[in-house]
């Protein structure tokens, strides 16, 4: 079975024009009416207090966070990667749930770090990528010094499939490799308004590099790209709506449909019957007068439909899915059908989790979809102790939410909240005193990371007797080594070597 399913994401560096290029995606593929819809941008995103009511209207930020079109009948399915300055595994596990991406580059800019981090959980699964260079109607770094760039820096070929005629002021327009096209600005606005030019004359510096480009750079290879090898590269402006159609066509000719998933040493392909899926993110109280979830579930195989009873492995008996939501851009729709690579949303309270397998025979789990060793470590005091329930409740909540990741010590009464960026902090501070109205506070923790331990009985006994003072359980009882340093880490590895220390946890 072919499936004509493409479910992938979008990843860039803070500014690199994601939300340009998505808004311009959907509005290609019909998706919305209006440009500016996708969520608030300018200086209102950049204000920390504007953007926490925007999270707060759950209701924008949930069906941004998936967005559904159609156009030529391929179904796109993109997945939002929280674009916030800051990281959280949030973002790391939506990439869990695409086949392909596509990194946008900042053409003055570069690979800037965010680029390269979402890259690296990109090539850890494999995960196809196309680039596309974005704001060549500025003035921009030279087209050759971004490719050896992007090929350097990440370790990929790269095979160019377009190139700029002139960058800033000597802008002309983008020549297409393929069809040997060129998009032309037009009008006051200089955008692209839809007519390529054949066989257009360039002038002779562009037709050179253009001569140069396509010798000096491999020719494009599905295969290559495919296995994450080799990157095809497109240049463009998704705010003047240059290549952007050569990205709806890339994805539809190129990117991979719905791949098989890993569960265990098992691969579930596409074309399995049985309807299977796994939660990749938890959205908790989207409306703050009722404790609801939506849990999103990747569908890994067979055809779901509505009313349908699935077991969550979480839970282990199985719950009937009577309103799940289907996400077309600005509606949330409820869903009849979806098949494999749709994502859809399950309303319930509390009973998925983050990293559950959904299925009708309850017999797959799938792995891979990993906890991340947090890089900032907290620990949490009450400004009122009489709200310890309250707060343990927030904090489990919220961990499963994927929000923060909670450990509480073996030793002493304060827990410790772990996140790999600092704004979670404030995210955490500010939902405990909305959602749950406990006032809490983070001071700092005398440890910087966390390792998952395992290993014989016999030598986790000993390590934990020695060690108590440094270890903690996580939200899901496992024992977690908790290190001052990257050396302390070092060190207790070199000690222990029947023990494992990792800095990743698969549920
Ligand atoms: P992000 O989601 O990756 O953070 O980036 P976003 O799309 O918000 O774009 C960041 C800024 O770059 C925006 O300007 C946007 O208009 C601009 N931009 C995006 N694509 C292009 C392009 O192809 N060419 C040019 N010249 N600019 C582009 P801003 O001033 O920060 O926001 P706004 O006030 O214009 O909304």
């Amino acid at each position: 079975m072919t499936s004509n399913r493409r479910t992938f994401a979008i990843i860039s560096h803070p500014d690199a024009g994601k939300t340009t290029l998505t808004e311009k995606l959907l509005l290609q593929g019909g998706a919305i009416h209006l440009a500016g819809q996708v969520k608030a941008r300018g200086q209102a995103r950049r204000a920390r207090s504007d953007w926490m009511k925007i999270e707060q209207q759950r209701g924008i930020s949930v069906t941004s966070s998936v967005m559904t079109f159609e156009r030529d009948g391929v179904t796109f399915n993109l997945l939002d990667t929280p674009g916030h300055e800051d990281f959280s595994e949030d973002t790391y596990r939506t990439l869990t749930a695409v086949d392909s991406a596509i990194m946008v580059i900042d053409a003055a800019k570069g690979i800037e770090p965010q680029t390269r981090k979402l890259f690296e959980v990109c090539r850890l699964r494999s995960v196809p990528i196309i680039t596309f260079i974005n704001k060549v109607d500025r003035e921009g770094r030279p087209g050759f010094e971004l490719l050896d760039e992007v090929a350097d820096m990440l370790a990929l070929d790269v095979s160019p499939q377009s190139w700029p005629v002139g960058m800033g002021g000597r802008f002309e327009g983008v020549f297409d490799f393929a069809s040997n096209t060129v998009s032309r600005p037009e009008g006051g606005s200089r955008e692209f308004l839809g007519k390529r030019e054949d066989d257009p004359s360039l002038p002779e510096e562009s037709a050179e590099e253009i001569e140069l480009a396509k010798i000096g750079y491999p020719e494009f290879d599905e295969e290559a790209y495919r296995n994450g090898d080799l990157t095809p590269v497109y240049f463009g402006s998704a705010l003047k709506n240059f290549g952007v159609t050569e990205m709806i066509e890339a994805i539809a000719a190129h990117a991979p449909p719905p791949r098989a998933q890993p569960a265990g040493d098992e691969q579930i392909s596409p074309d399995r019957d049985e309807v299977t899926g796994f939660i990749f993110k938890v959205q908790a109280n989207m409306d703050p007068q009722h404790r609801d979830r939506i849990a999103f579930m990747r569908m890994v195989s067979g055809t779901f439909k509505r009313g349908m009873k699935l077991t969550p492995s979480g839970l282990g008996k199985p719950i009937a899915i009577h309103s799940p939501i289907l996400f077309f851009a600005q509606d949330r729709e409820i869903a009849d059908t979806a098949e494999a690579g749709d994502i859809i949303g399950i309303p319930n309270h509390g009973t998925l989790r983050v990293g559950d397998t959904l299925s009708e025979k309850n017999q797959i789990r799938f792995t891979g979809l990993p906890n991340f060793a947090p890089e900032i470590l907290r620990r949490v005091k009450l400004k009122d102790p009489t709200k310890t329930k309250q707060l343990r409740k927030a904090l489990d909540d919220l961990s499963e939410e994927g929000v923060i990741q909670v450990f509480y010590p073996e030793i002493g009464g304060q827990w410790i909240i772990g996140v790999v960026g600092q704004l979670q902090l404030e995210v955490l501070v500010d939902r405990l005193a909305a959602e749950y109205k406990v006032e809490a506070m983070l001071e700092a923790s005398p440890f910087s990371t966390a390792r998952w331990i395992a290993g014989p009985e016999a030598a986790m006994k000993d390590f934990e007797q020695f060690n108590r003072a440094n270890l903690a359980k996580d939200r899901d009882g496992d024992l977690v080594f908790m290190a001052k340093s990257a050396w302390d880490v070092g060190y207790q590895e070199e000690k222990n070597k029947d023990l494992t220390f990792s800095a990743t946890k698969e549920r």
